[in-house]
């Protein structure tokens, strides 16, 4: 039995509510402004994410994102909304910070889903966003050390170097120590997100319509022109008014390959609570063959406008804002450990 679309004229006011992983609590008091005064989950989730990608605090998503070996911002966007499946991405976004909006442009304006690389930055241009040198000089500072605590000099100037090479090098290094790779990133000994980063954002109107935004600058010290989970619809970022939403966060490959977002509805539609299809959705990463596999976490919410949130390691919290709350609460994430066999594969 298929249910209708939700977000079709309804006699009762629906709930609103905006739901977000940790670095998205700055977003949440104007989101949840717009779903007071009515205002749609697609409005609500770009303007929490652009607030984010906006924060130079933040290392992980837009303007002082940390860069790719080369010391060059490459930002990852999506957006999808649960009426109609409707849905648009980029990939590898330089030059400009506004990553969700030009998603959102690729959603509205264009007959496409996803554009990546030069494409991006012809659409910032052609919608007349401004641009913007996104490396800040202190998250220069933390690349640049990166790389030398590493030993890796020649070459990182002129970018004459191997980046296949260098990529290995940190990966592995950041793999093998997430302490250090916590005090690399500048994020201190508690950090309320991972390493990776990134801002997931879920929103339900009154109309009981649902948005799901997505941004990140993706891995520091990536490889020129790496897409993570985050940009791609199925694997970081996933909503459908008829069961829900998710969103991912941290070690992209690992989502990427599971399509974890879409995982997590699909459980729900097949009848699974929130909590178990978040943990089964975790779960299936067993099954990779990773050796650099690190942490992800999942935030949801059920059509119902119930959410819930899971993380593969410890201390990993998220956060969520209705309307009539005067601040975001934040609750912890259900921790689901991953049991690795090394080469193993399924
Ligand atoms: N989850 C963000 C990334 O891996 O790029």
């Amino acid at each position: 039995m298929w249910p209708r679309w939700p977000g079709s004229p309804v006699s009762d006011p629906i709930q609103a509510i905006v739901v977000a992983s940790a670095n998205g609590r700055v977003g949440l008091p104007a989101a949840t402004e717009i779903l007071a005064a009515g205002g749609s989950a697609t409005d609500a989730v770009i303007a929490a994410t652009r607030l984010v990608e906006a924060d130079p605090g933040d290392r992980s998503v837009g303007y002082a994102g940390l860069p790719n070996i080369l010391g060059e911002v490459e930002l990852d966007a999506s957006i999808m909304e649960g009426r109609g499946l409707r849905a648009g991405a980029v990939g590898g976004l330089q030059g400009y910070q506004d990553a969700i909006d030009l998603a959102r442009a690729v959603m509205d304006r264009l007959p496409h889903a996803f554009v990546a690389g030069d494409g991006t930055r012809r659409l910032a241009q052609e919608l007349g966003y401004d641009g913007r040198d996104l490396l800040d000089p202190e998250t220069e500072r933390i690349w640049r050390e990166g790389l030398s605590s590493e030993g890796i000099t020649d070459g990182v100037a002129d970018g004459s170097a191997r980046s296949l090479d260098q990529v290995m090098q940190m990966v592995t290094r950041l793999s093998a120590d997430p302490e250090r790779t916590h005090e690399m990133y500048g994020l201190g000994e508690t950090p309320d997100e991972p390493p990776h980063g990134t801002v997931n954002v879920l929103a339900r109107d009154r109309q009981g319509n649902m948005a799901s935004a997505v941004s990140t600058s993706g891995w520091a010290w990536k490889y020129p022109g790496r897409l993570g989970d985050s940009p791609v619809i199925g694997a970081g970022n996933y909503c459908d008014n008829r069961w829900g939403a998710a969103a991912c966060t941290g070690r992209g490959e690992m989502a990427f390959r599971c399509a974890t977002a879409h995982s997590v509805v699909m459980f729900l539609r097949f009848g699974y609570t929130l909590e178990d299809a978040v943990t089964q959705a975790l779960r299936d990463m067993e099954a990779l063959d990773d050796p650099f596999a690190s942490e992800v976490n999942i935030v949801a919410l059920a059509a119902d406008g119930t959410h819930f949130a899971g993380s593969t390691v410890e201390n990993r919290t998220y956060v969520w804002q209705s309307p009539g709350m005067t601040e975001p609460d934040e609750r912890p994430r259900r921790v689901v450990p991953l049991t690795f066999q090394p080469g193993r594969s399924v």
